[in-house]
């Protein structure tokens, strides 16, 4: 029965996926003339005027309906009203002297009213189709209240969690990263910027964001171009060439130099190297900003090094609207370096078909934001993005004969934990927790006891807070004694720990990864009943459960799961739904193991070698669970390795292939995962980069012959000794598996090309296929 509702509610989504595939035509003008019609506005306009589109403000904090009919504002921020967006967007349009619509932005990050996984969940789908469709459902949902603009995709690589922001990205690699950038690209802004039901997207943090000083946000970022180019770069690049319409730059300082007055990222890299052509805006505040970083002297200089660096729109600060005109009379600023800024806001606004249809039918909107389809792709986005860390003794799924499950621990109540730290306008009555889902689908015949456990609270880590951290504490607590005695009299145990949604997002950076408040205590105390315990993680960084890795029979990741996190949960505890995730991220064992990534380089010895010394002597070499793990209720086995080619020139190509099999007993999904390696070439190579994935779902028995092409995108790198992109010549490995461990192993060799690759790299300026 209960297979039949997953069923229909799979044949729905079919349904209504179908309907993203059939957007009617759009209305693109040709490009000729979008730039006629920017021209004749921007000839008419005042510098006022033109400044005015430059300046974006937050609703409600600066409402103010003259400014708007002044044309003092070009955009909001923070105006989600559909009513209200109506009325405000007529008096810009009937009211202005120059008719010019207002961009309005919002942080839609995981979902607007129905809320997704958050980002670095949907990454451990390794699946892009998924990510794409939930982006669309995001767009349909936020476009549906009259917003036209997100702050998204957040596309910083991030190498350590003790970054709060780290659960914003797509994790440490830049491969997947770039897959999952192009999805969300496509999915927020359809085929082409300006299709109805979607939104213009903004990939931000541009650039370097997610490695701050010793993890803490917002503190500068000091990466060498080699890093810059191969790792942090391409999610960016990728974002730009699936048509990303708009760019936020960075809060902080890269190499020293405030990212909102950066003329290398803003001109020479974004403009120049990949011709993007819409346009920049700054994160709150960020140029104001750069008087208190030390680069400007004041904020009249701030504006005008941000304009000239190629900042086109100022979010929050006012800087421009209130230092440019002086600038502009000083002739500091001049009116064509004024036009350019203001061209390609005004080239969004009538591409996205504002002007021809500015208003929202708010008749409509809150069916669209309350459509059961959305919600049952939010179900199996969140079963999807689900990781097995550990399963001994098939404690999972939940055998048919138990008849009471104790869930303990405050997360297992908490809508907000689900929800994320940008819960966009989510509903906490709608969000369904772990225990609400649990109960449910337990149903009458299995008892469910609760218990909260320890509470949890973001605080620092007082003196007297971690007196009665440690197991060391003595005293009995009654909390704790609950749940203990809960656990004793349940046939399994189901413990949810993890962090709230105020311990990591903007802000939430933390010096240690250890589980917060007194949680270790907690599992340490239940698990000396002896029962069996299943560790369910609600979180959005990997945190230190060293301990619980080897004392809980299994350890599901269910992240922040969103709307349907509980529904899901309960789909993956029950069996109705098998985890196929794979982690985005390396796991480490403990705080002082970050930054911990598999694509490092070799050192002067290998590691295998007895003579090995690269490591800490008080802690092991490897992660807790390597890049690209996840487990399954069934098994898997990834055999016969072939390589299409043995010897290819430095522009061609070869195809790797290999079957997947599965080899248990349910159906379930693998994703198989190809690493290259240039054993020597102009510069150290990683001792293997993801280059290529495939989800796969496989019933019993079942096996599949998965695919890779190998050719210039997978090849080639930015070296540091030529400054370019290219691809070598030289002896590569090959390692096909499900995790990045793989060791089906293959090799080959690129020969040099008549004309070397690596110059016709240059000579193209290329860096994707
Ligand atoms: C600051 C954050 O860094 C950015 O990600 C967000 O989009 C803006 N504030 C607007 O809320």
């Amino acid at each position: 029965m209960r297979r039949n509702c997953w069923l229909v509610a799979c044949a729905l989504l079919c349904c209504h996926m179908a309907s993203f595939t059939q957007q009617p035509a759009t209305r693109k003008a040709s490009e000729g003339a979008v730039d006629e019609r920017v021209s004749a506005l921007l000839r008419k306009m005042t510098v006022a005027e033109k400044i005015g589109q430059l300046n974006q403000l937050d609703y409600p904090t600066h409402a103010s309906d003259d400014r708007v009919r002044s044309g003092e504002i070009g955009a909001y921020l923070n105006l989600t009203d559909p009513v209200e967006i109506n009325r405000v967007q007529r008096i810009a349009i009937e009211e202005s002297r120059m008719h010019i619509p207002l961009l309005l932005g919002f942080d839609v990050i995981n979902g607007y009213r129905t809320l997704f996984p958050i980002s670095l969940a949907q990454a451990a789908s390794w699946d892009p189709a998924l990510v794409e469709r939930v982006h669309a459902v995001i767009a349909e949902e936020t476009s549906a209240v009259g917003l036209n603009w997100t702050f998204a995709p957040m596309l910083d690589i991030a190498r350590d969690p003790r970054w709060g922001r780290i659960v914003e990205g797509s994790g440490e690699d830049p491969y997947l990263a770039s897959a999952m950038a192009t999805a969300k690209v496509r999915g927020l802004q359809g085929r082409e910027l300006g299709t109805p039901g979607r939104i213009l997207a903004c990939m931000k943090h541009f650039a370097g964001y997610g490695s701050p000083v010793g993890g803490r946000d917002y503190d500068s970022v000091y990466l060498p171009e080699v890093q810059l180019q191969n790792v942090y770069l391409p999610p960016f690049h990728a974002a730009v060439e699936a048509g990303v319409g708009s760019v936020m730059s960075a809060y902080m300082a890269l190499n020293d130099v405030p990212a909102s007055g950066n003329t290398h990222l803003l001109r020479d890299v974004l403009r120049d190297e990949w011709g993007f052509r819409g346009f920049v805006v700054s994160d709150s505040w960020a140029i104001h900003t750069m008087k208190n970083e030390g680069y400007a002297k004041d904020f009249a200089q701030a504006g005008e090094l941000a304009l000239k660096a190629g900042e086109n729109m100022d979010m929050g600060s006012e800087t421009y609207f209130n230092y440019l005109p002086a600038d502009f009379a000083a002739g500091d600023v001049s009116m064509r370096e004024l036009d350019d800024a203001v061209r390609p806001v005004l080239r969004t606004k009538v591409v996205l078909g504002l002007f021809d249809h500015p208003y929202v039918n708010v008749s409509k909107t809150e069916a669209v934001l309350t459509n059961p389809s959305h919600r049952l792709l939010a179900r199996r986005a969140a079963a999807e993005t689900a990781v097995l860390l550990r399963n001994e003794d098939h404690t999972l799924p939940i055998a048919k004969s138990i008849r009471s499950i104790a869930v303990i621990g405050s997360l297992a109540d908490d809508p907000a934990a689900l929800m994320g730290s940008w819960p966009g306008k989510g509903v906490k009555k709608e969000t369904v927790t772990v225990l609400a889902g649990i109960r449910e689908r337990a149903g009458a015949s299995v008892q469910v006891a609760y218990e909260p456990g320890v509470m949890l609270k973001r605080e620092p880590q007082t003196e007297l807070n971690s007196d009665v951290m440690g197991n060391n504490c003595t005293t009995a607590d009654p909390v704790i004694e609950k749940a203990v005695a809960a656990s004793m009299k349940a046939d399994l145990t189901v413990l949810v720990m993890g962090e709230d949604a105020s311990m990591n997002g903007e802000y939430g950076s933390r010096a240690s990864i250890d589980l917060p408040g007194r949680q270790l205590e907690l599992m340490q105390r239940v698990a000396k009943t002896g029962k069996p315990i299943v560790l369910v993680l609600v979180n959005g960084r990997p945190l230190n459960i060293t301990w619980a890795s080897t004392h809980f029979s299994s350890i599901l990741e269910v992240w922040q799961p969103g709307t349907e996190g509980g529904h899901a949960v309960a789909d993956l505890l029950f069996g109705d739904a098998n985890p196929g995730g794979k982690l985005p991220v390396t796991w480490p064992r403990s705080t002082g193991q970050i930054p911990i990534y598999y694509a490092h380089n070799a050192t002067k010895v290998n590691q295998e070698s007895p003579d090995f010394k690269s490591f800490y002597w008080d802690e092991p070499t490897t992660p807790l669970y390597p890049f690209g793990y996840g487990l399954s209720y069934t098994t898997f086995k990834v055999h016969d390795l072939q390589l299409s080619e043995t010897r290819i020139v430095g522009d061609g190509s070869l195809e790797a292939n290999a079957i997947v099999e599965n080899t248990g007993s349910v159906g379930g999904d693998d994703v198989v995962q190809l690493y290259i390696h240039q054993r020597a070439g102009s510069a150290v190579r990683p001792v293997r980069e993801l280059k290529g994935f495939e989800r796969v779902r496989l019933m019993p028995g079942e096996s599949k012959t998965v695919r890779f092409r190998i050719g210039r995108k997978q090849l080639q790198f930015w070296s540091p000794a030529t400054r370019a992109w290219g691809v070598e010549p030289g002896e590569f490995d090959v390692w096909v598996g499900d995790d990045s461990r793989a060791s089906l192993r293959g090799s080959f060799v690129v020969t040099a090309s008549s004309k070397s690759a690596s110059l016709q790299a240059q000579e193209s300026g290329t860096q994707h296929e």
